[in-house]
């Protein structure tokens, strides 16, 4: 029994060396595939999700609402908010199961993730993802929200890896353009990797 246990261990060794070494390198490049999902009403995520993708060159989701939300029906954003009702949501057609990290950029509607993210983020896509989530807001925000967006992600059992915000009252492209470097440089600087290009939407490439 011992010599066929040694026997086994020996054959093994030799397996192990003849599929050669697997670096840890490797491996995180294997299992390495961030998706940026952001969504925008008014265009300051939008600048955000921009620079994201500029600089991390991942591919990239933008959610639409079927939803009006425009001139008087911003009113819509509000009863959503209040009633936690869910959107009338675009069609997704990106296989998000291949993807890790997450990064989710989203605006700040009446102290919650806006419910266009909130509707896709419900869905349970993103459940046993890492996860990387950016806010905007315009000030009437703060530490009490935050980690009320925090609990919602823990309960869709989201693994938080990094939480920023952007204050977008009052401040140019630029200076959101600026955050968003900063944030960057906070979280993700070893994920500024050249690739070969982003892709948008639903799989198209963006190459600059
Ligand atoms: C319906 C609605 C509710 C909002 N509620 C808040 C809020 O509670 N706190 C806050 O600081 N900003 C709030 N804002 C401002 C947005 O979070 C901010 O302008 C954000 O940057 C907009 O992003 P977007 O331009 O990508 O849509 C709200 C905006 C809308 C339209």
């Amino acid at each position: 029994m011992k010599q066929r246990c040694n026997l086994f261990l020996a054959l093994a060794a030799l397996a192990a060396v003849a599929a050669g070494p697997v670096s840890a390198g490797a491996q995180a490049a294997a299992a390495w595939r961030p998706l940026l999902i952001y969504y925008s009403l008014t265009g300051s995520t939008r600048i955000v999700a921009a620079e994201l993708g500029r600089a991390l060159r991942c591919e990239q989701l933008e959610l639409t609402s079927l939803r009006e939300r425009t001139g008087f029906w911003k009113v819509n954003c509000v009863i959503d908010q209040l009633f936690d009702r869910d959107d009338v949501p675009g069609p997704v057609k990106l296989e998000i199961a291949q993807y890790n990290p997450i990064i989710i950029a989203c605006p700040i509607w009446i102290h919650r993730l806006a419910s266009p993210m909130r509707t896709f983020l419900d869905h349970g896509r993103i459940a046993g993802k890492e996860v990387y989530v950016i806010v905007t807001h315009q000030g009437n925000y703060g530490d009490k929200d935050e980690q009320s967006v925090r609990q919602f992600l823990a309960a869709r059992a989201m693994h938080l890896k990094g939480y920023s915000a952007v204050l977008t009252r009052g401040t140019t492209e630029a200076e959101i353009v600026n955050a968003t470097k900063a944030i960057i440089k906070r979280n993700f600087s070893e994920m500024e990797k050249p690739v070969s290009g982003t892709t948008n939407q639903n799989g198209g490439c963006d190459n600059e």
